[in-house]
Parts: structure tokens; sequence; C-alpha cells
């Protein structure tokens, strides 16, 4: 599997309502951290995650957490 794009280096803050989401893993979306399409071709496939009530969330941008869709500190680690 190829490594994701590292599309930022900082968690997004988001307050969500209650539903289903779908986070890009593989970076390339120009709508982050939301899924706009562009793992086409890649190894990737977003990842779908339901919030059951209203929350505030930090979404990885960076593609490393082993935590995702959420932060993790992983993106402290990267060059
Ligand atoms: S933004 Fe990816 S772990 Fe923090």
């Amino acid at each position: 599997m190829s490594d994701p794009v590292v599309a930022g280096k900082n968690p997004i803050e988001a307050t969500l309502e209650a539903g289903e989401y779908w986070w890009c893993s593989c970076g390339r979306s120009r709508n982050q951290p939301w899924c706009d399409g562009s793992h086409a071709g890649t190894d990737f496939t977003p990842l779908r995650f339901r919030l059951e009530a209203k929350e505030t969330v930090w979404l990885c941008t960076c593609k490393h957490s082993a935590n995702p869709p959420y932060c993790d500190g992983a993106h402290e680690l990267l060059d």
C-alpha cells in the first residue's frame, strides 16, 4: 500500500451533528478532512464514521493517526 498524502500537519476541529461522515484517508481531497472522491485510482478508501450525538472532534489531516479519523498526535512526529 502506498503512503497517504500529508494533507496538513494539524488536526481540524469540527463540531458535528449526529450522523454519518466520510473521512478522507488518502490525503488527496481538496475538502479536508472529508472525502471528495480523489482517492479514485489509489489503494485508499474513505473511512466512514458515525456520531450518535452532537460532538466536537479533532479530525486528523496528516493521515498518519493510529486512531483515524481522530488526531492522536502523530502529526508531531512527521518531518
Ligand atoms: S493531524 Fe494527523 S495525527 Fe494529528
